[in-house]
């Protein structure tokens, strides 16, 4: 497993790589999330690369930038037995030089749900996202359906900018009580780490609803946040039954594949979750 942090290294290895190259883009702190992508790339494509970068540009100026968890020898560690060919971490310098002022935005899908509580989140996510597929230029680019509108919106920008990049988007690891893994998992004090559970309890909710007949979306709405409102440490942010594809909330009848998702404070931590509804008991399928 080779490691490099400048793009010229990174170009250097990167031309020695069997094709199809599947790429795995990450913040680090690995957990078992981001090892299930390495293992779907590992399985499809002749060589695996992942970079491991705390993005600055897409947290906003109250955000926990700083306090990112970041260990780059545990992850290594991690990524090492998975059979990973390259691994790109590179300096805010590598990617971000001084008077740097390019952007890539996508404009409506941006708006809604992490949109609106993000501003400026998703415009720094697309284009570190474009500048790594530049530089890695790989055929299939793994994402997670944990953040369900960053994948929607990765999916729009490589349509939209014809990058020659599969998106394949995996399904969502929980821990065994339905905590979605997550980096910012270990903020969770004890109490949190048990209290955070209710987010996957009230999609769970929701998801049984609609099995049961419920087609209103404003009805699932409202049994999703009577859970959380039953959680004393959550403080829901917002709560969505929407379109998969424009992202916008569904007013009237829900069909199956909609999505729905929330992001909750517990104390001072902002998790995220979501769900898309079916009609049958194949828990894999969210
Ligand atoms: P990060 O939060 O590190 O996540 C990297 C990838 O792992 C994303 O595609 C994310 O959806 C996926 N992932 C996280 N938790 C997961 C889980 N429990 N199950 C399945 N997949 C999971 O997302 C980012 O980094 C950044 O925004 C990035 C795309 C790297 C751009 O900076």
């Amino acid at each position: 497993m080779k490691v490099v942090q400048t793009i010229p290294e990174l170009h250097a290895v990167r031309v020695t790589l069997p094709e199809p190259v599947g790429f795995v883009p990450t913040m680090g702190f690995l957990h078992e999330g981001h090892l299930s992508l390495v293992r779907a790339a590992r399985a499809a494509c002749a060589s695996v690369v992942v970079s491991i970068f705390v993005n600055p540009t897409q947290f906003g100026p109250n955000e926990d930038f700083a306090a990112y968890p970041r260990d780059l020898a545990r992850d290594l560690a991690l990524l090492e037995p998975l059979g990973v060919d390259l691994v790109w971490a590179p300096q805010v310098e590598d990617l971000y030089p001084p008077a740097f002022q390019t952007w890539v935005v996508v404009e409506e899908l941006t708006r809604p749900l992490e949109g609106a509580m993000r501003p400026g989140h998703f415009r720094g996510v697309t284009t570190v996202v474009a500048k790594l597929f530049n530089a890695v230029q790989p055929q299939r680019a793994y994402f997670g359906q944990k953040d369900a509108q960053q994948a929607t919106v990765i999916r729009r920008m490589v349509f939209d900018l014809n990058y020659p990049i599969e998106i394949i988007v995996c399904p969502t690891v929980r821990e065994p009580d339905g905590l979605a893994m997550s980096s910012r998992n270990t903020y969770l004090s004890p109490g949190e780490r048990q209290a955070a559970t209710v987010l996957f309890r009230a999609l769970s909710a929701a998801q049984q609803a609609y099995r049961s007949g419920e087609r209103r979306a404003d009805q699932l709405r409202q049994i999703m946040q009577a859970i959380l409102a039953s959680e004393p440490l959550a403080r829901p942010q917002y709560v969505s039954c929407a379109d998969p594809e424009t992202l916008q909330e569904i007013e009237g009848e829900v069909v199956s594949g909609a999505l729905l998702s929330m992001a909750v404070f517990i104390g001072r931590t902002r998790l995220i979750d979501n769900l898309l509804l079916t009609e049958e008991n194949h828990a894999s399928y969210d």
